[in-house]
């Protein structure tokens, strides 16, 4: 395993967040979430957007472990979470009847197929293709800017999956759904450093450009200039 230090200079402003920058690359995790999860993130990036954009409340309608949802509560955020384990399809617009007016959303849905959430068809999980994968993703992309508030956000964390030298170049993906359905980046995308991911330890026996991160994506409702 091969390690590299990095220091970040990022201008000063007067953002009530000033660690966060187009790299996000803060170890740990505090006491958010559940780290034994599949597909668990840390919530020190859910943290970082709740102080810059300063939301009166917050959904996940993917919660898993409920990480964002830890985050929220330990910031007094109103918050809301559901998952598809209790019932909740982020996929199907009747799910959000009722619900409405979030200033920020945070989703992070499966990352296609690498893990296998469970056994039911209507999990971004368990979609057998790219193509399927994608109009579900763009379908739950949907929902979620319709509960937006006039100020409302959208951060969409998502990984990528490379098979056979493939890329499936998920993030790619995520931007061009959200750009068909009319929202723009509302700051940079965000990479995020995968510190300790399983997959960082691993050893290949072939050169390799290795993937250490994610990337978040902040959208809005598109301004006009
Ligand atoms: C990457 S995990 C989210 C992990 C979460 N951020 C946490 O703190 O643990 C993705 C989640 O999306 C959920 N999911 C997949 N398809 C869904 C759907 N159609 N509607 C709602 N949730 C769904 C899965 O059950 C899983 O919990």
């Amino acid at each position: 395993m091969t390690t590299i230090d990095v220091t970040l200079t990022i201008p000063e402003s007067t953002t009530p967040a000033p660690n966060l920058c187009s790299v996000h690359a803060e170890e740990g995790r505090r006491d958010y979430g559940k780290a034994a999860f599949r597909g668990n993130c840390s919530g020190l990036l859910i943290r970082d957007l709740l102080k810059f954009y300063g939301p009166r409340n917050l959904l996940d309608p993917m919660q898993g472990s409920g990480t964002a949802g830890d985050v929220a509560r330990s910031l007094s955020v109103p918050y809301q979470g559901f998952d598809l384990s209790t019932g909740f399809d982020a996929s199907d617009s009747r799910s959000f009847d009722g619900l409405g007016g979030f200033d920020m959303v945070w989703l992070h849905p499966p990352y296609h197929d690498l893990i296998k959430y469970n056994n039911d068809t209507r999990c971004l999980s368990q979609c057998d293709s790219l193509p399927s994968f994608c109009s579900k993703l763009a379908a739950v992309i949907f929902n979620c800017s319709r509960v937006l508030t006039e100020r409302g956000v959208l951060a969409v964390l998502m990984g990528d999956i490379v098979r056979r030298g493939k890329s499936y170049a998920l993030p790619f993906h995520t931007w061009a759904i959200a750009n068909a359905l009319g929202l723009e980046l509302a700051c940079p995308e965000i990479i995020r450093l995968s510190h300790g991911a399983t997959s960082n330890a691993k050893r290949y026996h072939f050169p390799l450009i290795p993937r250490v991160h994610d990337i978040c994506f902040v959208f809005r409702p598109r301004r006009t200039p």
